[in-house]
């Protein structure tokens, strides 16, 4: 990352060395981010730049970043790769300059209608933008973090736990005692939904590759398929609940 030769680069900075200092209020209205003006290499185009602290909406809640997890979605996004999503995201550079999709920290400020969250809560959530000091985002994409996790591990759950977790109980409807298979259980994905299924009472079978037998099983699957050496769809098993990472990316469904 570019980060100090970009800094002193930047116009905001400049603008602090040639200025007198500036009033409290408004020097507490900035804040450091990762910025991207254009697609590349994260290493080419990523930079650490000062830029206007996230103002709230009645319904957002102000967010002071402990930690932000790196999802693939960032690099996909950020890279621009491949070239079709560029209609989506922007086609000659990203349309959001900050990248970062999840993150934890502690709430600095709530809007007036916020009444879940105050000022201190420990919470992890997604959103746009997380790759900064603070973040803005509506009450209804965060959570209370639990005190027995650290940001670190709280900021790195949102987008794949909840993908999981939509999967196996909204679509899935997983219940006790269910045969519940799961392949790419060893993924962002299917590491979340082992452990969720196993919470919600299931019998669990996740399917990797030989590298990854050990740490599925330590997750709490029952049984392991090695996909390297074995055809899970010949084995003659037969589940309540598949959750099946489609080809086509981003969706992930569970079959029932
Ligand atoms: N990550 C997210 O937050 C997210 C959100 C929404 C949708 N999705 C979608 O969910 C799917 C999985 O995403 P992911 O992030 O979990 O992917 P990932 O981290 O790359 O994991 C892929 C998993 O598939 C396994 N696998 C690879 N080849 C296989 C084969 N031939 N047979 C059976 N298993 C095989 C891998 O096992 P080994 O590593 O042991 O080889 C690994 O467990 C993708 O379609 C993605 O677009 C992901």
């Amino acid at each position: 990352m570019q980060t100090t030769t970009t800094t002193r680069n930047t116009p905001s900075m400049a603008t602090h060395e040639t200025n007198p200092p500036m009033p409290s209020e408004e020097k507490t209205a900035m804040m450091q981010a990762i910025v991207q003006d254009s697609y590349g290499a994260p290493l080419d185009v990523l930079a650490l730049r000062d830029i206007e602290r996230p103002a709230i909406g009645p319904d957002d809640v102000l967010v002071s970043v402990r930690a932000a997890g790196v999802h693939i979605g960032d690099w996909l996004v950020g890279s621009g790769l491949p070239y079709i999503i560029r209609l989506g995201y922007g086609l000659r550079k990203p349309k959001t300059a900050i990248p970062g999709m999840e993150f934890a920290g502690v709430v600095e400020a709530v809007g007036d209608n916020v009444k879940m969250f105050h000022s201190g809560d420990a919470v992890f959530g997604w959103g746009t933008k997380a790759f900064a000091q603070y973040v803005s985002v509506s009450q209804d994409s965060l959570m209370r973090k639990p005190a027995n996790i650290s940001f670190e591990q709280a900021a790195v759950v949102p987008i794949s736990g909840f993908t999981a977790l939509q999967a196996l109980r909204d679509s899935g409807r997983v219940k006790r005692g269910q045969k519940v298979l799961i392949i790419g259980a060893s993924g962002g994905v299917g590491t979340y939904a082992v452990q969720i299924a196993k919470s919600y009472g299931a019998e669990v079978t996740g399917v990797c590759s030989t590298r990854n037998t050990d740490m599925v099983r330590a997750l709490g699957a029952d049984h392991v398929v090695d996909y390297t050496k074995e055809d899970i769809s010949e084995a003659g098993e037969h589940y309540d609940v598949i959750l099946e990472p489609a080809t086509v990316p981003y969706l992930v469904y569970a079959v029932r």
